[in-house]
């Protein structure tokens, strides 16, 4: 027997002034379009901005539903229009912030275990590692390199291969 051990590295800023100011615009439009979510259930709305391979800017918040398990996260919002309006453009870098009306907002936020899912699909589809910057409306952000070092271990479409 042997133990396999999993390990990540995340880059860890104290703050969004310690960013390049590429990165400083797309988390700043991250805290900012999170204020579009449709989150009046959980009050926790979520903004999520990537730049494309050819420098375009998109955007997703969450939307929610009367019933519940109906509402999407910003994640795959912003990767569905992604698809649909730039498909095969990989995404260089997605930023993620949020806006909790009912509590904290100074720390960074890591993606749901279904965009985890979501997202390493994509760049496995595109074959482009998705950079992620994640943090709060103030505090210390991450910065990690690929959607797959959020997933170890995952279930992808290479499992199906004969
Ligand atoms: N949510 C996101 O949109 N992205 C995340 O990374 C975490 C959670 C949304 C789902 C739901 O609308 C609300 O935040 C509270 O869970």
């Amino acid at each position: 027997m042997s133990v396999a051990k999993f390990s990540i590295e995340i880059d860890e800023f104290k703050s969004i002034e310690e960013l390049d100011a590429a990165d400083v615009k797309l988390l700043q439009l991250a805290q900012k379009i999170a204020e579009n979510a449709y989150a009046p259930y959980s009050n926790f709305y979520v903004g999520a901005v990537a730049m494309l391979n050819n420098n375009q800017i998109i955007t997703g918040t969450n939307q929610e539903n009367a019933s519940y398990p109906v509402g999407t996260c910003a994640e795959r919002v912003l990767l569905a229009i992604a698809a649909t309006s730039f498909p095969n453009i990989p995404l260089k870098t997605m930023a993620i912030s949020y806006l909790n009306k009912n509590g904290l907002n100074n720390h960074p936020i890591s993606p749901c275990g279904m965009c985890r899912q979501y997202l390493l699909e994509y760049e496995q589809r595109v074959k482009q590692p998705i950079r992620l910057i994640l943090g709060g409306q103030v505090g210390k952000v991450y910065i990690i390199k690929s959607v797959a070092d959020l997933l170890p271990l995952n279930f992808s479409a290479d499992d199906f291969k004969k």
